[in-house]
């Protein structure tokens, strides 16, 4: 099976992104033929700094190597090198209703944050995301919960490639985990974590003791005292259980029972010296990693090489099937 998923460079990675996608995608790696971007080319979607997204790629990829993406097992490089993704995008364009397009939800919420800058792109980045996953012939997309629909989306434009151009593209699979699939604000569980709420809405993969200490502990909790899995009543004691169990890979029940008469200052105590005890080795292994940006550059060099000769196969049927020669 080929596995592909890929991330925004947009700066530092957080628990959510682990826990909805990375953690998965580690697991994958050890039997399966993964194919990892560095999705840059969807990160121009929104108002941006060139230094500072020359900057992010690296640092993403930094990243991914800090948590385990193993370079020789996967397949890691940027999006961007790869001049087919623009190409192959370009043609789904042309069979992608534009309705399909107007009702995604992220579309949706993007288009309201940036009204001033409301780009095409915005609007045409799910068929950017289509092209690299048909482009890899992928099997399974391990993605957090906000983007099945867009996976859904892919899914629509493979058959409709299909039925009018003869069999091209596999047919993906969204890979969603059950718990950790929409990790919530730390300091507002009723929205989902992520940068773009400010830094007190996420705790990165890389925070220091006294960063997750201070993240953790200012977390917003619910009234009452009992620490019970509710996310309707209870969501940011819930938020927070799924958080412990997925990182101690104990159960909530479990979490339940030990926490039984104890209160909120206590689990979070708890929860700091756990996340300390598992985030420890991802930032010693990134600190290693921040003065050897030769090798990391070099290690995409090579992955790229890997990507465009799948990249090429694809599309040269792909040019064929449309009769573009
Ligand atoms: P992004 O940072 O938007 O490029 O997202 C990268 C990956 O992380 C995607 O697979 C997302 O679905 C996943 N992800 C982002 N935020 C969360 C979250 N709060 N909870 C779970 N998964 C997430
Ligand atoms: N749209 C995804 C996100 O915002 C990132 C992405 C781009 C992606 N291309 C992809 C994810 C292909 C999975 C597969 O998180």
């Amino acid at each position: 099976m080929r596995i592909l998923s890929g991330i925004q460079p947009t700066g530092e990675l957080h628990i959510g992104n682990y826990l909805g996608a990375i953690k998965q995608w580690l697991e994958l790696q050890k039997n399966h033929e993964c194919v990892f971007p560095i999705v840059d080319l969807h990160a121009i979607t929104v108002p941006y700094n060139p230094k500072d997204l020359q900057k992010n790629i690296i640092e993403t990829a930094i990243s991914y190597l800090a948590l385990g993406l193993d370079p020789e097992k996967s397949i890691i490089f940027v999006q961007s090198k790869i001049k087919e993704h623009t190409e192959l995008s370009w043609l789904l364009n042309t069979i992608t209703p534009l309705s399909e397009l107007e009702r995604m939800t992220q579309y949706k919420e993007k288009s309201r944050q940036f009204k001033k800058n409301l780009n095409a792109g915005l609007l045409n980045y799910p068929i950017l995301m289509a092209a690299d996953i048909l482009l890899y012939q992928t099997d399974l997309v391990p993605v957090g919960k906000d983007q099945e629909q867009h996976l859904e989306l892919t899914r629509v434009i493979a058959k409709k490639f299909n039925n009018r151009f003869g069999k091209t593209f596999k047919d993906p699979k969204a890979l969603i985990p059950k718990e950790g699939a929409k990790i919530m604000a730390l300091n507002n569980p009723k929205k989902k974590m992520s940068k773009s709420l400010g830094p007190q809405a996420y705790l990165s993969l890389f925070a220091d003791p006294k960063e997750i200490q201070k993240k953790i502990m200012s977390a917003v909790t619910d009234p009452g005292k009992t620490i019970k899995y509710d996310p309707k009543k209870k969501p940011g004691i819930s938020n927070l259980l799924i958080i412990f169990s997925l990182f101690s890979s104990k159960s909530i029940k479990e979490l339940e029972k030990k926490f039984k008469n104890k209160g909120y200052a206590e689990f979070k105590k708890e929860l700091v010296n756990l996340l300390i005890l598992k985030l420890e080795p991802f930032r010693r292994k990134k600190k290693g990693l921040e003065s050897r940006e030769v090798y990391v550059r070099e290690i995409l060099f090579q992955n790229t090489k890997k990507a465009q000769v799948l990249a090429s196969s694809t599309m040269e049927e792909v040019r064929k099937n449309m009769g573009l020669i």
